[in-house]
């Protein structure tokens, strides 16, 4: 593979192709590196940046000669896939390389290697054949927009950060992208077992000393069983991956068999929906009556997000009979009959006349207390306010997870004052914000346990 690094300062790259496996690959013929800078291709003296147009502070690589950069580029070594690094271009992962890879890369054949596989703009260097990538590294305030739109096949970030210069990124690109090309890394299976690879981060790894610093390594390592050590390294790549990021597992539609293995590492979870204790209108502390789209609505959103129990907190008798009779007929053969689906729902369903009931028949079932999560429409600074991104804060704690949710005008203080956390609101982006709790306890779910599939697609610039 031909790689072609337009850049200010191709000196950053010296170390980089010269050591360790990249600089095998060069030996090997696998890839073969040309340097381009920029101020080569303007006379003595000549500026290569000029000042952004209207208000503000900052320069521009000139367009010209990044034009001209490419074209000499492409007239020594051939028309090449376009790549401009930029913080707003598409986010890199381990699946946008693959594909990439596989697109662009894969018909790489090893070549002998040339006395100076690393070309610089005045060499002699024949067109080849070989796939050809052009990286383009800006500096400055980054690049004019039009070059952008004439030349980019791809835009490409490597994070939601901003960096000096496009040469850091270029390097971390083929970094990743390099060890995807066989031949480059020793053993393939290593780079196909990696973390993002799949749906799951690695597993632990280790080596000598048995012992080191007071720890050791798992007995199950080191047992030769190779079959204990697959299953083990399955389970404590799914542990981590659930534990510390959750958000990367939901993108990616894990296999069932990850999903069973996952979920051992995902605490119990319940609902409660406060018929009693909320505010209601005017601000007085009171009860509210039940709604049966609710009951019904709620226990299958509950269903499907694998809820223990969908509590109905509600002291009122009228409204606990009205309970009753749905229940009776669901839980009847009758029910089963007309709708199995929804009578497995409504069997999570318990009503309870009051909060203390639920926290007892949760350590109950538990051993353990629940850790309380309340929500609301408001922002409270007293009570530690949690994202939809950080459940692995709270199930790493290891205690079941209840999530209380009110009706009328909220939760009273008095259940607020309760909480381990309160999640922040669920808003639009606008003003209006009155959710139904039966909405609210969806969106809430989705956010919180749901699978949230990503194509992660490699989208060309243009
Ligand atoms: C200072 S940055 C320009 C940032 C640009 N003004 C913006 O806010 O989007 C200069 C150059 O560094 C490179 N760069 C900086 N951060 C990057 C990132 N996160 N991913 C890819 N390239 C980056 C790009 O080539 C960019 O044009």
């Amino acid at each position: 593979m031909n790689i072609s690094i337009l850049t200010v300062f191709p000196e950053l790259y010296e170390a980089f192709i010269s050591s360790s496996i990249i600089a095998r690959s060069v030996e090997k013929g696998l890839v073969s590196f040309n340097l381009v800078r920029f101020s080569d291709l303007v006379p003595p003296k000549v500026r290569i940046d000029s000042p952004t147009c209207g208000h503000g502070a900052g320069m521009l690589l000139k367009p010209d000669v990044i034009e001209k950069a490419l074209a000499v580029c492409q007239e020594k070594w051939g028309n090449g896939t376009v790549i401009f690094f930029s913080p707003q271009g598409i986010k890199l992962n381990q699946r946008i390389l693959k594909q990439f890879a596989q697109k662009h890369c894969f018909n790489t054949v090893a070549e002998p290697a040339t006395d100076n596989a690393i070309n610089t703009i005045n060499s002699t260097d024949q067109q080849t054949t070989k796939p050809h990538i052009i990286l383009v590294c800006a500096r400055y305030e980054g690049i004019d927009t039009r070059v952008e739109h004439a030349y980019a096949d791809y835009m490409i970030s490597v994070g939601d950060y901003v960096l000096m210069g496009g040469d850091i990124p270029a390097q971390l690109f083929l970094e990743g992208l390099l060890r995807l090309i066989p031949g480059v890394v020793g053993k393939q299976e290593s780079v196909e077992d990696d973390s993002f690879s799949g749906p799951l981060l690695d597993y632990p790894e280790y080596t000598h000393p048995i012992e080191w610093h007071g720890e050791k390594i798992p007995d199950i390592v080191t047992s030769g069983n190779h079959g204990a050590v697959t299953t083990w390294r399955t389970e404590q790549a799914c542990k981590k991956t659930v534990l510390q990021r959750f958000d990367w597992f939901r993108q990616q539609q894990p296999e069932k068999k990850y999903l069973t293995c996952a979920k051992k590492f995902i605490p119990n979870h319940y609902v409660a929906i406060m018929h009693t204790q909320i505010v209601l209108k005017g601000g007085t502390i009171g009860q509210s009556s039940v709604a049966s789209l609710d009951i019904h609505d709620v226990a299958r959103t509950a269903r499907t997000y694998d809820v223990e129990n969908f509590f109905i907190v509600c002291p009122l008798r009228d409204q606990q009979q009205i309970i009753g009779t749905f229940l009776e007929f669901w839980y009847s053969d009758k029910g089963q009959e007309y709708n199995k689906g929804r009578s497995d729902a409504v069997q999570r369903i318990q009503p309870v006349n009051e909060l203390t009931e639920v926290l007892a028949f949760i350590e109950e079932k538990e051993g353990k207390k629940p850790l309380i999560i309340t929500t609301s429409a408001r922002h409270y600074d007293q009570i530690p306010t949690i994202d939809y991104y950080s459940q692995s804060e709270v199930w790493q704690q290891e205690r079941p997870v209840l999530l209380i949710f009110g009706t009328g005008q909220g939760l009273a203080p008095e259940v607020l004052e309760q909480s381990d956390y309160l999640l922040l609101p669920v808003q639009g982006m606008c003003d209006y914000n009155h959710l139904s709790v039966r909405s609210a306890v969806s969106i809430i779910l989705d956010r919180w346990l749901g699978l949230q599939p990503k194509l992660n697609k490699l989208k060309p610039a243009k």
